[in-house]
């Protein structure tokens, strides 16, 4: 890589979340940045549009040959690119196309499909020895009920490339598999559906940072509860927690098999540029402790985790990512705090937020604890995903304090919709 090196950035729209990994590139200074955006130029902020040295508008950024077509004209504009980056779950398989189609550095799309698609990163796991729940991937209804009959209910079904957790479904009886059918939701050759045994355990997360494959610093947090729960109870306010310590016993004792599946997944890749990443792996531990990977993703953890893992280290974990995919360098930095999220959600019926009770005194309660409110307010529309219509981000000295603060939090907050 040249000592300055040349990285475009897609970042589709100029979002709030999608500015912050603008700017933490656009601050590094050893970087010349372009960005590729389905926002028109104007629309990059103009704090950072100066430090912006080549932008191309694209119709759809998870299309791979618009991209390609963009990073080609910025390389013939501004000079030869060497690295591609972005954030977004869905933008991994494109980009990875433009790097087989213009040989650049970085994941190429037969690890990327491995990424993204959850059947395929299942066998690639288990052909490694790595423990993960049994599956398949069913292309007719007939093939849904011989996974059934081998594993037994209750099973998970969900899409061969999900995202937030959208059209996840636990299926326990016979009938919810006719109330599955009856919603449309049936395997077919052309639309075939994931299916997994079910897993009792509880969730945890592992974020890896890896240099040319090698794992250099990791950190986890707890879903409180599964996704799943929350997914199946829209009313349930939830937490993630990143706990205060480090040596943490139950994410020590996973960090072989987060080895084991990450040397799997980049494959002989991994010793290259395209094994310099930051992942986000869920994983379950089951009551007698021992671990499942349930997937990973090669990009930035969503659920608030990157605000997380800022808090608890004091640092810009955005600003970290940015100069590791661009200059392949990372500086660990010591635990000096727990933190936490509260994700409020609406209970009852209607799409719109009509009351909100007990934040001010939440909030006095839970004192210097708190870091950030994102306020439910009345008239919201209700929340398209399972991240609800509010957050609390809260940091303490101890876990237990970050746990008391997020309790108060979720048992304090009602959020109603009417
Ligand atoms: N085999 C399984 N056993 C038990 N629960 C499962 C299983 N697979 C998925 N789930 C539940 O469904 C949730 C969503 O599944 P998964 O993570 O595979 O989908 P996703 O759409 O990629 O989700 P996200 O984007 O939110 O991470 C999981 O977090 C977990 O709660
Ligand atoms: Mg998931």
């Amino acid at each position: 890589m040249r000592a300055m090196p040349h990285v475009v950035f897609i970042a589709p729209h100029f979002l709030q979340n999608t500015n912050r990994y603008v700017k933490a590139f656009a601050e590094l200074p050893d970087v010349t940045l372009s960005v590729v955006s389905e926002d028109p130029e104007e629309a990059i902020p103009a704090a950072l549009r100066a430090r912006v040295a080549g932008h191309y508008r694209v119709p759809s950024s998870s299309d791979g040959e618009a991209l390609t077509v963009a990073v080609r004209a910025i390389s013939r504009g501004v000079g030869p690119v060497d690295r591609l980056a972005g954030a977004l779950e869905e933008l991994q398989l494109p980009m990875a196309q433009v790097r087989d189609a213009l040989d650049l550095e970085g994941i190429r799309s037969d690890v990327a499909k491995s990424f993204r698609n959850k059947d395929r990163m299942k066998a690639v796991l288990r052909a490694h020895g790595v423990p993960v729940a049994r599956s398949a991937l069913a292309r007719s209804p007939q093939e849904l009920l011989t996974f059934v009959s081998q594993v037994g209910l209750p099973v998970i079904v969900k899409p061969q490339a999900g995202l937030g957790a959208r059209s996840t479904y636990r299926v326990t009886s016979r009938g919810d598999l006719d109330a599955l059918a009856r919603k449309g939701v049936v395997p077919t050759a052309q639309r075939p559906l994931q299916i997994e045994e079910f897993v009792r355990a509880r969730e945890r997360t592992c974020e890896t940072v890896t240099i040319k494959g090698e794992a250099v610093w990791r950190s986890g947090t707890r879903y409180e509860p599964s996704p799943l729960e929350v997914l199946e109870t829209p009313w349930k306010q939830y937490c993630v927690i990143l706990p205060r310590e480090e040596a943490d016993p139950e994410l020590a004792r996973f960090h072989a098999v987060n080895g084991a599946a990450l040397a799997a997944m980049f494959g002989a890749a991994g010793s290259t540029a395209a094994g310099t990443a930051l992942t986000h792996m869920e994983w379950f531990v089951r009551e007698d402790g021992t671990a499942l990977v349930n997937e990973v993703g090669v990009r930035p953890p969503g659920v608030q985790i990157m605000t997380l893992m800022s808090l608890a280290h004091e640092t810009d974990f955005w600003a970290d990512w940015a100069e590791l995919v661009a200059l392949d360098r990372f500086t660990p930095r010591p635990r000096r705090w727990a933190a936490g999220a509260a994700f409020f959600r609406g209970q009852g019926g209607g799409d719109r937020i009509v009351s909100v009770e007990g934040l001010d005194a939440a909030i006095e309660a839970v004192g210097d604890a708190l870091v950030e409110v994102r306020t439910p307010k009345v008239g919201q529309p209700r929340a398209s995903s399972y991240e609800g219509e509010g957050i609390a981000t809260v940091r303490a000295a101890t876990t237990a304090d970050v746990e008391r603060a997020l309790l108060t939090l979720i048992r304090g907050v009602q959020v109603r919709y009417g």
